[in-house]
């Protein structure tokens, strides 16, 4: 027998229902902003067609949330008539890390009041396309890591509330437009990677709020004296990679400041002179010393921290690692380890540890008796677990580029893989160079802000023999020389120099000033 109270119950619903249903409030977002999400959404398969019942996108904010892709608004809500109801408009758009978007459906800039945007990270492509000039509140606007391509459009400086902007590492043309200048409220600019003819300064402006100014390997020329007196605020500046710029930190630091000194080992001839060094010379990079039996190599010790921007001169004199982070926002100590298993190899030591960093890291190898060496580089990334993420980075030995857009992931065939390249290079004033460096492309922050750049497990170096098959010869013996720690304290010099300034490279970080004073003293 069904319990009396069972029809009562269902009464009780229906009626809860009914007040629920009368209750129901309208949607609060605009109406065209609604529309015009769905339609960016359903173009992008971020949602179904049609659009969910009661779709209201300021109710639900997030499509997307994983360390690899992102895909979430946010709104500005404000009263409207009647009360007590609020409207709100979508403000802050923000869909990154989705390799399968390849174009931004024109609805797209229908929401007029965004005012972030960020596309970074996915797969765009074609021109900057005229209609964004609609999205005239907008203060950040972050489209780096895509394949865009075409000029940096004038445009762009029509949005004179523009604060944060960052587009690199894609296939811009230059020049950055001379109207930038006018951008009076820009703090943050990132602009990398452009392709084309030289071009100089013109387009820095009177930027009152500057702080974090990025022109990465753009293809500038002119004197960089300009831009440091007309933005006394930057705190970050970046020009690496612009080979034709001109300009010296003695220009800049006319008062005869103490580390211009520093600088005059810059041309590898005054730091000509050749000492031994111990061969095979191995380093176990951001590790502990290692010793291989197999190998018949010690891996020298390189777990010094040398946080944002630094160098670090081994006690024994015969190496210089030098450490340049590119990314302002990142914290990153550029050692990273792992106590998983690392397949492919025995020496599971050399791979747990490694060295990155977002910009450029040089290891010198100081006092090689002249002749042909090889070079042998050990990777496993450690740190990205999955193909969203893209480390990319070159390498140069002795200022030749011998990789491009080096994926380690790729290379060693997954996450926790170890792989290894040789090259053979040749050595004639007792210094081997060898320089990972971003290039600006792959991802930055997946899985966190900050991760890309060069990563490295270990470095080996052993002479060049034509059977690469017979064992390395028996080690030289170091010896003390005098001359070495002058030789050594000159590289130290020149790594800091090579990434302040040179003819191919030019970087300023106010942070290493300071950092050079620090250990002078
Ligand atoms: C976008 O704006 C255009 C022009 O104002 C309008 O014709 C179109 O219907 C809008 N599209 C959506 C999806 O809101
Ligand atoms: C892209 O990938 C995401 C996540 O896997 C998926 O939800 C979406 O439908 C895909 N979009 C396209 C355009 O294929
Ligand atoms: C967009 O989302 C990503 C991932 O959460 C975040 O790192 C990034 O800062 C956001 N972009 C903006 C402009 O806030
Ligand atoms: C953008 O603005 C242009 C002219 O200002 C207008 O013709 C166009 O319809 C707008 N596009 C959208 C999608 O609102
Ligand atoms: C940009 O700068 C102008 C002039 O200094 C100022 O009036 C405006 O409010 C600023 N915009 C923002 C979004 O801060
Ligand atoms: C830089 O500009 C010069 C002169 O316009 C050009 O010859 C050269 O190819 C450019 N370099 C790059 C890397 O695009
Ligand atoms: C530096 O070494 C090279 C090769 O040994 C030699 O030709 C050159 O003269 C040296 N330069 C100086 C300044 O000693
Ligand atoms: C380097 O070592 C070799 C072999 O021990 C020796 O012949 C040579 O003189 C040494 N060179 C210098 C500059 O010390
Ligand atoms: C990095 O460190 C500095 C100084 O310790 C701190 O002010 C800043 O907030 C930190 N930045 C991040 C992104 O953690
Ligand atoms: C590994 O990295 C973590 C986090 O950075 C750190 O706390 C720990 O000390 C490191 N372990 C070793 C063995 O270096
Ligand atoms: C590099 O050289 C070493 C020593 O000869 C060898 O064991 C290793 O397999 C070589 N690596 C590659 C990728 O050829
Ligand atoms: C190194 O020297 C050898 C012999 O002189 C030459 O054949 C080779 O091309 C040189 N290698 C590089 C990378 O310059």
């Amino acid at each position: 027998m069904a319990s009396p109270a069972a029809p009562f119950a269902l009464l009780l619903l229906l009626v809860s229902l009914a007040i629920a249903a009368a209750q129901q409030l309208p949607s609060r977002t605009n109406s065209s902003d609604a529309a015009a999400l769905h339609a960016v959404f359903k173009q992008w398969k971020l949602q179904g067609d049609p659009a969910p019942p009661a779709y209201d996108p300021c109710e639900k904010l997030i499509w997307h949330n994983s360390s690899a892709m992102e895909a979430s608004i946010n709104c500005s809500c404000a009263p409207s008539t009647p009360p007590p109801t609020t409207k709100c408009r979508i403000t802050h758009l923000n869909v990154t890390g989705f390799r399968n978007i390849t174009f931004i459906p024109e609805e797209l800039f229908n929401l007029t009041e965004l005012v972030s945007l960020d596309l970074s990270n996915n797969n765009l492509s074609g021109p900057i396309t005229p209609n964004i000039a609609n999205l005239t509140k907008l203060e950040i606007w972050w489209m780096f890591d895509n394949n865009i391509d075409g000029k940096v459009p004038e445009f762009i400086a029509d949005f004179t509330n523009l604060k944060d902007l960052r587009i690199y590492g894609m296939k811009l043309r230059g020049p950055i437009p001379n109207k930038f200048s006018n951008m009076a409220n820009l703090t943050y600019l990132m602009i990398g990677d452009l392709d084309g003819d030289n071009f100089p300064f013109d387009f820095i402006g009177d930027w009152a709020n500057i702080s974090v100014l990025d022109l990465r390997s753009n293809n500038l020329t002119g004197p960089i004296k300009q831009v440091l007196q007309d933005n006394r605020r930057v705190q970050h500046l970046d020009v690496t990679y612009n080979p034709l710029l001109n300009g010296s930190l003695s220009n800049i630091f006319s008062d005869g400041s103490e580390e211009v000194s520093l600088l005059n080992c810059l041309d590898m001839k005054e730091c000509n002179q050749t000492v031994n060094n111990t061969v095979p010379f191995a380093v176990n990079c951001g590790g502990k010393e290692y010793t291989s039996d197999l190998l018949q190599t010690v891996f020298h010790d390189d777990s010094t921290d040398l946080r944002s921007a630094g160098f670090h001169i081994d006690s024994s004199n015969s190496w210089v690692v030098s450490h340049v982070g590119a990314d302002p926002f990142s914290n990153s100590t550029g050692i990273v380890n792992t106590t998983k298993n690392i397949s492919g190899t025995d020496m599971l030591e050399l791979y747990r540890t490694a060295r990155t960093s977002t910009g450029s890291l040089w290891y010198y190898v100081v006092g090689l008796t002249s002749g042909r060496y090889t070079v042998q580089l050990f990777f496993a990334e450690i740190v990205i677990e999955s193909e969203s993420g893209r480390r990319l980075f070159n390498i140069d030995i002795q200022d030749q580029n011998i990789r491009a857009d080096f994926d380690i992931f790729k290379e060693a065939g997954g996450f926790n893989k170890s792989t290894n390249i040789n090259y053979t290079a040749n050595v004639t004033t007792s210094v081997l160079k060898i320089h990972l460096y971003w290039n600006g492309r792959g991802t930055c922050c997946i899985p966190r802000n900050g991760t890309y750049g060069p990563l490295i497990s270990a470095i080996r170096v052993f002479p060049y023999t034509e059977a690469q098959a017979s064992p390395p010869p028996a080690p030289h013996t170091s010896r003390r020389d005098e001359k070495r720690r002058g030789v050594v304290a000159g590289i130290a010099a020149l790594s800091i120099a090579a990434a302040v300034i040179s003819s191919s490279v030019v970087y300023l970080w106010w942070k290493w000033v300071s950092l050079v004073k620090h250990r002078k003293a």
